[in-house]
This record gives structure tokens, C-alpha cells and sequence, in this order.
């Protein structure tokens, strides 16, 4: 148990606090249509280049989302493989511009592992969209828990949006991890809201 108080972070790594969000029956959804030009679309066995590309430009320059960039080669291909895992994008005219991926892995749960839009897609009526075919494609299956973390690292709006949905705050942790940036994974502009501390 933390004690209460400041706690130092160690050079070269950044600190978040995690909010672990759960829904334990499916909420009422306010249907929204696609835009124009736009459709979610499930991808069969996506490569790993694919991924890795969506994931970062979703996640890695503004949230500094790295851990998917910190697996091996063998470690994510056999995620994106598990047809417990089921991996969509949002599609402006046939490119990838929004990732919303589901974890079945865990018997009677659906994880919502992956979710967000790029820069340039945010604010446009699509995330609620995504949540939708979330939430319909999730409870689809026989679970009984739909679960999301999400972080201060994260889109400012992303857990007020998330609450919105009908996911209900149930836990907070703390999390320190390496600088993904002094580790090579991102570029070292990335998540310019976060400093880099070295020394
Ligand atoms: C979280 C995220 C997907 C939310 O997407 P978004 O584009 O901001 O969401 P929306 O614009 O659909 O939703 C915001 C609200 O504004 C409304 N809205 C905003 N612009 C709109 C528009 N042009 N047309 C219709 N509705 C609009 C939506 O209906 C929604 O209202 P509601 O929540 O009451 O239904 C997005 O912020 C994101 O991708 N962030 C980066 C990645 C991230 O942080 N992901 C979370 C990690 S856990």
C-alpha cells in the first residue's frame, strides 16, 4: 500500500494515474450514423506492420501509447492472431484513421483494450459511433463484464466520454513506467503534455 503523500517518479520515467472503468449489464444506445465516407470494419488477421502503423497514429504521438510498440515481433502477432481478439477500424474512404479493438480472452469479459481516432477524426460525432459498435459487438457474446482503463496520458475528454457511455469508475492505480521516448519507441516530440525528465 502507497503511502499518502508526493511520491518521487525516477528520472526517465513518467508516472499516470489509471482509471479502471466496468459495465456490468449493456447500457441503452442513442443510435448515430456513420458519416459520410466513413465505415468500421472488422480486419481479419491484421499484420503486425498494419497494426503497429494505426496504433501509432492513433496513440503513440499525441498519448504516448507504447506498449503495444514495446512487444516483440512474435508477442503482438500472437495477439492480433487470437480469435478471441477482435481488431476493427474506422475507415475514411478505405483508410484506417480509427482503431477499436476487443479482448475476449478472459471467459464471461470483454476487455475494450484499444480505442481512439486520429488527431484529425476527434470531435466529429465518430467516437460515439465507435463506442456503439463497442458496446453492440461486446455484449453480442455471452459476457457478463465490459471493462476499459484509461489514463492521464490519455485524451483529456476520453473518461468523461467513457462514463457517458455507461462504463462506472471502479478502481484508480498509479502507474510508472519507462520514458517510451528515451526508450526509442516514439519520437521524442511526441506527448508534448508529459515533460521528459532525464536527469
Ligand atoms: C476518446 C475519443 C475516441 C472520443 O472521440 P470524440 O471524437 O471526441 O467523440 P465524439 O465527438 O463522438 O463525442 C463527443 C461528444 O460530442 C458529440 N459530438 C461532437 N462533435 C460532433 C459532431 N460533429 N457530430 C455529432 N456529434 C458530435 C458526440 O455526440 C458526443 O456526445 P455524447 O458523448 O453526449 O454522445 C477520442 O477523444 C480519441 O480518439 N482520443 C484519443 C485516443 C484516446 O485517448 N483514447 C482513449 C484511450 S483509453
Amino acid at each position: 500500500m502507497l503511502d499518502k503523500g508526493f511520491h518521487d517518479v525516477p528520472p526517465g520515467a513518467i508516472a499516470t494515474v489509471v482509471t479502471h472503468l466496468e459495465m456490468r449489464e449493456k447500457p441503452d444506445l442513442r443510435p448515430v450514423s456513420a458519416p459520410d465516407g466513413i465505415s468500421l470494419n472488422f480486419v481479419t488477421s491484421p499484420s503486425t506492420d498494419w497494426y503497429r502503423d494505426l496504433y501509432t497514429r492513433v496513440g503513440g504521438h499525441d498519448w504516448l501509447w507504447f506498449s503495444r510498440l514495446a512487444m516483440s515481433e512474435s508477442e503482438l502477432s500472437a495477439i492480433l492472431t487470437d480469435p478471441k481478439v477482435e481488431v476493427y477500424a474506422i475507415e475514411l474512404d478505405g483508410h484506417a484513421e480509427g482503431l477499436l479493438e476487443l479482448d475476449f480472452r478472459q471467459d464471461t469479459e470483454c476487455e475494450l483494450a484499444f480505442f481512439g481516432l486520429t488527431t484529425r477524426m476527434i470531435g466529429r460525432g465518430l467516437g460515439r459511433f465507435m463506442m456503439n459498435a463497442a458496446i453492440d459487438h461486446a455484449w453480442r457474446k455471452p459476457i457478463t463484464r465490459f471493462h476499459v482503463h484509461t489514463c492521464t496520458l490519455d485524451h483529456p475528454s476520453a473518461l468523461g466520454f467513457y462514463q457517458r457511455s455507461g462504463f462506472t469508475p471502479i478502481r484508480q492505480q498509479i502507474e510508472i513506467a519507462d520514458d517510451p521516448r528515451l526508450a526509442g519507441l516514439i519520437p521524442r516530440d511526441a506527448g508534448s503534455h508529459i515533460p521528459i525528465i532525464e536527469s
